[in-house]
């Protein structure tokens, strides 16, 4: 699948947008990893296996904090419908989005701000490798910041059966992501938690 993907993707547009953002003052070298495509787009399908969209076609998807998008172009791919947020004012991201044809939208999560009302509601709301809650940053995630945000999925994003599948970025160690607090918040409402990923249904 791999192979297949790759040969859809126009790698030549890719590595001139990375050839040009390299020489840019501003530049932000952690995302260049992305550049290194086929094991970004290999990562992205195991994301794509481990949801099981490979047994179903035409189910709707929300990626929170797309990056370069590679999850919404594979779930495309895969014959899904995906939508994708993420922070506004990123240059990189916005070229490679544009090239990718990513349906994306400019939204930054913040604390107790519903996410953009959606026009039907969604199977999956996913978010891989965001970090909402940067230890060492004034920008604290708790238990009462975390219910917020995961109600108002469940609520206002995802349709009966849908499902809120969150993956914590590697960077930190997960107990320095959710407090006693927040972990138990995701018991209550059933998660499954599996190494760094939270995976919850509405039931
Ligand atoms: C480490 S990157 C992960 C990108 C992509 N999900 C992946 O796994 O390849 C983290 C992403 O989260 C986005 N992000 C961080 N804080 C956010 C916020 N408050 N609201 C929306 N997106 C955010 C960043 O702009 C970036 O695209």
């Amino acid at each position: 699948m791999a192979d297949h993907v790759m040969a859809s993707l126009n790698t030549d547009e890719l590595l001139a947008i990375r050839d040009e953002e390299v020489l840019q003052p501003d530049r932000r070298l952690i995302d260049f990893k992305y550049f290194n495509i086929r094991p970004w787009i290999v990562e992205n399908i195991k994301r794509a296996l481990r949801l099981g969209l490979h047994q179903h076609r035409g189910r709707r998807i929300l990626d929170i904090g797309t990056g370069f998008g590679y999850f919404p172009y594979i779930c495309e791919f895969m014959e899904h419908q995906s939508a994708a947020l993420d922070i506004p004012d990123h240059r990189l991201y916005d070229r490679v989005i544009d090239a990718l044809k990513i349906n994306r939208t400019h939204h930054k999560v913040n604390p107790f701000e519903p996410l953009p009302a959606p026009e039907r509601p969604y199977d999956y709301v996913t978010a891989y490798q965001l970090a909402f809650n940067r230890p060492g940053t004034d920008e604290h995630w708790g238990a009462a910041e975390w219910a917020f945000f995961v109600e108002d999925v469940l609520n206002n994003q995802l349709k009966d059966g849908g499902r809120l599948h969150m993956e914590l970025n590697w960077s930190f160690p997960i107990n320095a992501w959710y407090d006693k607090e927040t972990r138990k918040l995701f018991d209550k409402h059933q998660a499954t938690r599996t190494g760094n990923e939270v995976d919850i249904v509405k039931r």
